[in-house]
């Protein structure tokens, strides 16, 4: 594990960056606690990274349960997202090894958690920067918009297109996140994304559950058309490759 420094992870490719998740839990197993007022949050008020850890925790592990539901899920955790004190000294770490990637040409990726029900990844694209189309199989998705400004357009598959090689996409959302904004995503809605960042922007990105050997095997890349498919508003033709 001491093979992989935080460094290296920041120079890799997003589906490299996926692969190295996978040996996670050896690498960074951070002591947690809840800290935010000796254990007790604020309703309102700003948390710091450990707490805020152990609520996405709290939240995360109830997908185990019979009655677990992505979308309140999602909501939920977007809320804790929202008050997560972005000076906290686990995200300075973050910035602060991100500057390294500023003016390398590609989207930087750093771990900041991995558990057995969640990871939390940091993303850092410069301006022009983008993702192009991709899903996250099985998974949710929350978005937490740190610092910039940046665009993010979501997806639904929506039916295999007649030739079968390629799927239609209907357009179901689409942000302009400022700091402190959260993106969601679950497994059967807005779970194919693209991002596009207009400045430089960091983003703090929840998944839940979190990226396996199984989940980066069955996740699918896009190329999408232009062009809107036989002129239906916001629905594209779609080839995974
Ligand atoms: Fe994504």
């Amino acid at each position: 594990m001491d093979d992989y420094s935080r460094r290296a992870f920041i120079r890799t490719s997003l589906p490299g960056f996926l692969g190295l998740t996978l040996a996670l839990p050896g690498i960074t197993a951070l002591a947690t606690r809840a800290n935010a007022c000796e254990g007790r949050v604020p309703e309102d008020g700003a948390i710091h990274w450990d707490a805020f850890l152990e609520a996405i925790a709290g939240e995360a592990g109830r997908q185990h349960l019979d009655d677990w539901d992505e979308p309140r899920y999602v909501a939920r955790a977007a809320a804790i997202a929202r008050r997560l004190d972005l000076r906290s000294t686990e995200l300075e770490k973050a910035f602060e090894t991100a500057k390294g990637g500023i003016g390398d040409g590609r989207v930087d990726f750093d771990h900041l958690e991995k558990r057995e029900d969640f990871q939390i990844s940091f993303v850092q694209f410069e301006k022009g920067e983008e993702i192009r189309h991709h899903d996250h199989p099985g998974m949710t998705g929350v978005l937490l918009c740190a610092t910039g400004n940046i665009d993010v357009w979501n997806y639904d598959e929506v039916r295999p297109a007649a030739d079968q090689k390629a799927l239609l996409l209907k357009q179901t959302a689409k942000a302009r996140l400022t700091k402190a904004d959260v993106s969601t995503l679950t497994s059967k809605e807005r779970n194919i994304h693209r991002l596009e960042a207009r400045a430089l922007t960091q983003l703090v990105d929840i998944f839940a559950p979190p990226y396996t050997r199984e989940r980066v095997r069955k996740s699918r890349w896009f190329d999408v058309d232009e062009e809107e498919f036989e002129g239906r508003e916001g629905v594209f033709e779609a080839r995974v490759g």
